[in-house]
């Protein structure tokens, strides 16, 4: 028996140590074409304001909703943590700093708290205290060659702004746009590139489709629509306010982070994968990217035919009028992208256990996975790096090869240092970016998720996703390097993937 078993351990070293191990590894990906990253590529990482800064009530901060959401509803965070200290980072951004110098990154992504900084969401409301702690962020990190890239809104809508129905108040388009135009004022001279919105869909579906996010409404496949409106209205007032009034002298970019999986058919369904793609990349990018603008045909089409049948006397999706659609169509100067997974799609067999109305119903596609798929911590996660692959393939030719910023990528694990499957998440994504720009892919940036541990929204901190540990139970909030920090920095220094880990 003993000696089987040695037999069994020796074969499988040898099979790890000559490579052919990766090509039973599903989390890997063969390379085409050159080894290297253009030289302009850059590479960096990323954080939101929620989830690392705490002080949630200190130096004049306003609440947000996630505030008001964490203290009323602990039991809905998975290990009853919140964002009151979160990892310190409002106190400890010398600590991150030091994280961001240890991986030599070329740019941070970091979310400004619009509360901390306009505690009423309302621009008359200035907090100079708030507006000190990024202008500290934001001069450190040059000073240290790191270029700051700025989200305005991940998740965190002030309070005071809900109080009015947030995202279903079309007043957000000019509350929104107004914030914006302050932080050009405030910070544009430094921030050269800006995300305005972080995953619309997402946030729009959970937080009025679902009620899994504040403020908690359960009105799917209506209010997430308004909340969709809103949004791309919003952004593209931002866009344009910062194009007209502040580009010719802060030259700087403008995009929105898009959440997107790729789709696979085992039976060859090519109208599920479209109606995958349109209903996720396509509902927020289509109005962006699209020669025709708007939102994509069969998203359109199969909501206004199901509102019909469910009674609607019109369709549930706000169209935009010709002035919107155009204001929105070129409003962003890349694409940014936050890939984490793919799935495989039919379409819909059995609808009755379905909710109607909803984007799901809407889509009418069932979803599934691959069972040999390495999966995360977190269930959702699975590694399928082709199909980040087969994403910036589809985005080349369906958007006239925009540009493409990666804004997130990440894989969640435990609060282990020796994070083996982080790495091989991040090489084969690495790779699958390496594969398309040799395809003739616009992709100049890459984000890994996240730089340090971070509250991860109702999973509190039970999924990890950081290079870096933080170790909640110490007194500094210590951050440590996991082994995958120094293979990220090995990639950043070499603008290569290196063979072996
Ligand atoms: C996307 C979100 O932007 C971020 O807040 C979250 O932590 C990661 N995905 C991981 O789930």
């Amino acid at each position: 028996m003993r000696m089987w078993f040695k037999i069994i351990i020796f074969a499988y070293g040898f099979l790890v140590e000559s490579g052919y191990a990766d090509e039973l590894d599903t989390c890997s990906l063969a390379a085409k074409g050159s080894p290297h990253f253009p030289a302009n590529f850059s590479f960096g990482v990323a954080t939101a304001a929620f989830q690392i800064e705490g002080g949630w009530n200190e130096d004049g901060k306003g609440p947000s909703v996630w505030d008001d959401f964490v203290h009323d509803h602990p039991q809905l965070i998975d290990d009853r943590t919140n964002g009151d200290v979160a990892v310190d980072s409002y106190h400890r951004f010398d600590q991150d700093l030091a994280a961001l110098k240890e991986l030599k990154v070329n740019f941070y992504r970091f979310s400004i708290s619009w509360a901390r900084i306009f505690p009423t969401g309302d621009v008359s409301s200035k907090n100079q205290k708030g507006i000190d702690y990024y202008n500290e962020i934001i001069d450190k990190l040059i000073a240290n060659g790191i270029q700051p890239m700025v989200t305005m809104f991940h998740y965190d809508l002030p309070a005071e702004v809900q109080k009015n129905g947030g995202f279903l108040n079309s007043k957000i388009i000019n509350q929104f746009a107004s914030y914006a135009k302050e932080l050009y004022k405030l910070f544009g001279d430094r921030v050269k590139t800006w995300v305005t919105l972080n995953q619309p869909l997402l946030y729009c579906r959970s937080s009025y489709g679902y009620g899994f996010y504040p403020p908690q409404y359960l009105n799917a496949g209506v209010d997430d629509y308004i909340c969709m409106e809103n949004s791309l209205k919003a952004h593209a007032v931002a866009y344009h306010t910062y194009r007209t009034q502040f580009y010719k002298k802060q030259r700087g970019k403008i995009g929105m982070a898009i959440l997107s999986k790729f789709f696979y058919s085992k039976t060859n369904e090519q109208d599920a994968i479209e109606l995958g793609l349109q209903f996720a990349l396509g509902f927020q990018a289509h109005p962006l990217f699209a020669k025709s603008g708007g939102y994509p045909e069969v998203v359109a089409s199969n909501i206004a035919k199901n509102s019909l049948k469910e009674g609607f006397n019109k369709t549930r999706l706000p169209m935009f009028d010709e002035k919107w659609r155009k204001l929105i169509k070129g409003s962003a100067d890349f694409l940014g992208l936050n890939y984490y997974t793919s799935a495989f799609i039919t379409r819909a067999k059995d609808k009755s256990k379905v909710l109607k109305p909803s984007w799901e119903n809407d889509r009418d596609c069932d979803e599934s996975v691959d069972p040999n798929w390495k999966i995360a911590k977190s269930p959702w996660l699975l590694c399928v790096p082709q199909g980040l692959e087969g994403l910036l393939k589809y985005i080349r030719d369906e958007y006239n090869n925009v540009e493409v910023i990666i804004l997130e990528n990440g894989w969640s694990d435990e609060e282990n240092v020796e994070d083996n499957g982080r790495i091989s998440f991040i090489k084969s994504h690495l790779q699958a970016i390496l594969n398309a720009i040799n395809d003739g892919c616009n992709v100049t940036g890459y984000t890994y998720w996240s730089l340090i541990d971070a509250f991860e929204w109702v999973r509190g901190f039970t999924t990890r996703f950081g290079l870096f540990s933080v170790d909640l139970s110490s007194e500094n909030k210590k951050r440590s390097p996991r082994k995958s920090a120094g293979f990220y920095r090995n990639v950043i220094e070499t603008k290569m993937i290196p063979d072996k880990i």
